[in-house]
């Protein structure tokens, strides 16, 4: 018999304190959600979802049609379930207060509607992050939402690509659903996914390189002349953050957005793209850091804060830090 991700969830309930009826509730919320999407991106120039919107998100960049659409479809299931206190959007300015009540509103759900939008209108592949969190008992609600990344109940994504896969964890390893068309249902294809403890690949925006800091540059230099561990590293950049990680997820090796000229903290969003995928990596057997810390210990100080990120293998994840923490170790000697 096929296993869905309600199902699946459910079947963790030993293993799972979130597991029960309501948390498998809030999930459906965000498949029946992702399916809708999935069904506008499907159907490309068919339909009039393709192009700008005419409108800027709170990060200054312009809306597309299809970044209004996820958002407001997301909001629309998942603000129909009572167990959710606040929906938190890279689209919105401020969190969404649904359900005020401590004893009923208790998750708190933080996503990027349609992570990598550029990439719509040329047919690449695009997708959805999210990450749960359970509200702090007698803490104000808006406090609840600034948790590390540690404290997550639940974290995934979908990619819609070739097909349609959403890959979750809620703390017990890292589970790969693909949608079966015929029954318009997420079914279980991968199960206790696994990081390769080192990989081919490293995924990076290349432009950029000449702002980067000292270590980003030395790291890819040796990557390239397959200084670590003797591999000879290739490169692959799609630019649809979720894409990139689920291949660094599947085949190995490294993605990084260090900081930049543009973008001196990062340009990535801490709370709904580096914190639920560096809970993946880390379940999956891999690492993600800020170049210094870990990205999961990361104390948030704003819903839309910005983070440099490197995920991937351990291998990888590891060799970079060590050159940050000996250019940090360097600098000092000479002051
Ligand atoms: O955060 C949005 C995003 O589109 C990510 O999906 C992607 O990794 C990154 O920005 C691409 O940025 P750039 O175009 O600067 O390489």
């Amino acid at each position: 018999m096929i296993t869905t991700v309600q199902t699946h969830i459910r079947h963790q309930q030993q293993n799972f304190a979130e597991a029960s009826g309501t948390f498998s509730w809030l999930l459906s919320g965000l498949t029946l959600a992702t399916k809708m999407v999935e069904a506008k991106i499907r159907l490309g120039g068919l339909s009039d979802a393709l192009g700008a919107k005419g409108s800027v998100n709170v990060q200054g960049e312009v809306q597309q049609k299809l970044d209004v659409y996820a958002n407001e479809t997301l909001l629309h299931t998942l603000g129909g379930r009572d167990a959710v206190a606040a929906l938190v959007s890279e689209e919105n300015e401020e969190p969404i207060i649904i359900n005020a009540d401590p004893d009923s509103g208790k998750y708190i759900i933080v996503f990027d509607p349609l992570d990598g939008s550029s990439n719509i209108d040329v047919n690449v592949n695009v997708g959805t992050i999210f990450s749960i969190l359970k509200r702090t008992p007698g803490q104000p609600l808006e406090a609840s939402i600034l948790q590390p990344g540690h404290q997550q109940v639940a974290a995934g994504y979908v990619v819609y690509g070739p097909s349609t896969v959403f890959v979750y964890t809620a703390g017990n390893g890292v589970h790969g659903f693909t949608l079966d068309p015929a029954i318009g249902a997420f079914v279980l294809t991968s199960e206790q996914m696994r990081m390769p403890e080192q990989g081919p690949y490293y995924s990076t925006n290349e432009a950029n390189e000449t702002t980067w800091p000292l270590p980003y540059r030395q790291f890819i230099n040796r990557l390239r002349r397959g200084q670590l561990n003797g591999k000879t590293y290739s490169s692959r950049y799609i630019g649809s953050l979720v894409a990139d990680f689920h291949r660094t997820l599947l085949k190995g090796g490294v993605f990084l957005y260090p900081p930049t000229d543009k973008s001196p903290q990062g340009k990535l969003r801490l709370l709904y793209e580096a914190n639920p995928l560096s809970f993946i990596a880390e379940q999956a057997g891999g690492a993600a850091i800020d170049g210094t810390q870990r990205i999961l210990d990361l104390q948030p100080a704003s819903i839309h804060q910005r983070t440099s990120l490197v995920v991937g293998s351990r291998a990888e994840v590891d060799a970079l830090h060590a050159l940050v923490q000996k250019e940090a170790a360097d600098e000092k000697k000479e002051s």
